[in-house]
């Protein structure tokens, strides 16, 4: 034989290996470790395809067409928390901070509610103002005058903060693992440790909060292994819900230089999660649509049932800067209807809770 027919036929091996791997992983939804690094390693046109394909029809199976959607307040962009990541880092001098007050927050609640969606997220940085007992009050103020279902994404407080938030009627707490690897979680959150934000994560599920998590796509530094660490991780806290998004270099960081997350690369771990973990809730990250401008809509077609449009008033939106261009991502209302009937999808007149597993 020829060396280039060996390389030929050891090739189209491999192919036939990927093309094994997914059908057996989309009938099981399970993957070894080595099984899950092969379908996040792949490149080749034709296995993205069949990848996005299979995670489309695992989503179709287990959470049907509806699209859930949560309407998300930034309340406050105040952070005592140093991540090298993000721009809203507390050595960040140069964004103007705000905080809304309690009665502007419930205003927000409010509107959430007029525009007919059923869950509102709480989204702040760690800011200390918002002590145990605020935080409880808005609860009950929201609950009393909009029924909504709250979800708190207010960063790791002790166990005793969520548990009176429970009582006071939160429904669900997201909070990212950000990256399974414990020395890049370590190098990337200066002073913060891996395994007591896991600890918070099990509390807040033995509270009986429904639970998110999720990570960033493309760190400096991470590997094709910790993205499959990661994905292990879902597995094994059973999360119902996990935001997958690239990470996306902002310039008032210490990793203004570093090159962004990439979509593929990105879409990849989502339709990869969504084949195993089979009936999570899975949105389409805004930071998805940032690196390309139909990203999201990529993401509802790779796995992803929920967008979380924002909701924070204008005049504060702005200086929620995370990582730049944000604010242009924001799906407005007719927009975000088109996008959803445009895939053959609907809205979902529900609360959105994590569907039972279905044993098909
Ligand atoms: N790029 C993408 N996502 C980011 N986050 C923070 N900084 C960035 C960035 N530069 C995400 C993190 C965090 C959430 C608030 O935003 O996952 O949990
Ligand atoms: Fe603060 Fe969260 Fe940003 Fe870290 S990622 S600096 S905790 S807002």
């Amino acid at each position: 034989m020829s060396n280039e027919k060996r390389v030929t036929s050891n090739e189209s091996m491999v192919q036939a290996k990927f093309f094994e791997v997914l059908q057996s992983a989309e009938e099981r939804g399970k993957l070894s470790f080595d099984d899950l690094l092969l379908l996040l390693s792949t490149t080749r046109k034709d296995e993205l395809e069949a990848l996005f394909a299979s995670a489309d029809r695992v989503r179709q199976r287990f959470v049907g067409d509806e699209i859930h959607l949560r309407g998300i307040v930034e309340f406050s962009n105040i952070c005592i928390q140093n991540c090298f990541y993000c721009g809203l880092r507390r050595d960040n001098r140069q964004l103007f901070r705000y905080r809304m007050i309690p009665g502007e927050i419930v205003e927000a609640a409010k509107i959430v509610k007029s525009r007919g969606l059923k869950t509102l997220v709480l989204q702040s940085g760690e800011d200390p103002w918002f002590t145990r007992e605020r935080i409880a009050g808005l609860i009950r103020e929201i609950k009393d005058s909009t029924g909504l279902t709250i979800t708190l994404s207010i960063g790791e407080r002790p166990d005793e903060d969520y548990e009176d938030w429970k009582k006071a009627g939160a429904d669900r707490y997201l909070l990212k693992q950000e990256t399974a690897s414990s020395t890049l979680f370590q190098r990337l959150r200066p002073g913060r440790k891996l395994e007591d934000r896991l600890n918070s994560l099990r509390a807040l599920k033995k509270l009986g909060y429904e639970v998110g998590s999720g990570n960033m796509v493309g760190l400096p530094g991470q590997k094709a292994k910790d993205l499959a660490k990661d994905i292990q991780l879902f597995l094994e806290y059973d999360f119902d819900m996990i935001g997958i998004g690239p990470f996306i270099p902002h310039p008032r960081t210490p990793l203004a230089g570093s090159s962004p997350g990439d979509l593929p690369r990105t879409l990849k771990v989502l339709a990869v999660t969504r084949i195993v973990t089979r009936n999570t809730n899975l949105p389409a990250t805004t930071a998805a649509g940032v690196l390309e401008l139909n990203g999201r809509q990529r993401a509802l077609q790779a796995g992803a049932n929920v967008i979380m449009p924002d909701i924070t008033p204008w005049a504060y939106r702005q200086h929620y800067q995370i990582y730049p261009g944000k604010i242009h991502e924001q799906l407005e209302e007719g927009k975000m209807d088109e996008l959803i009937s445009s895939l053959g999808r609907r809205i979902s007149s529900g609360t959105g809770y994590r569907s039972p597993l279905k044993n098909s």
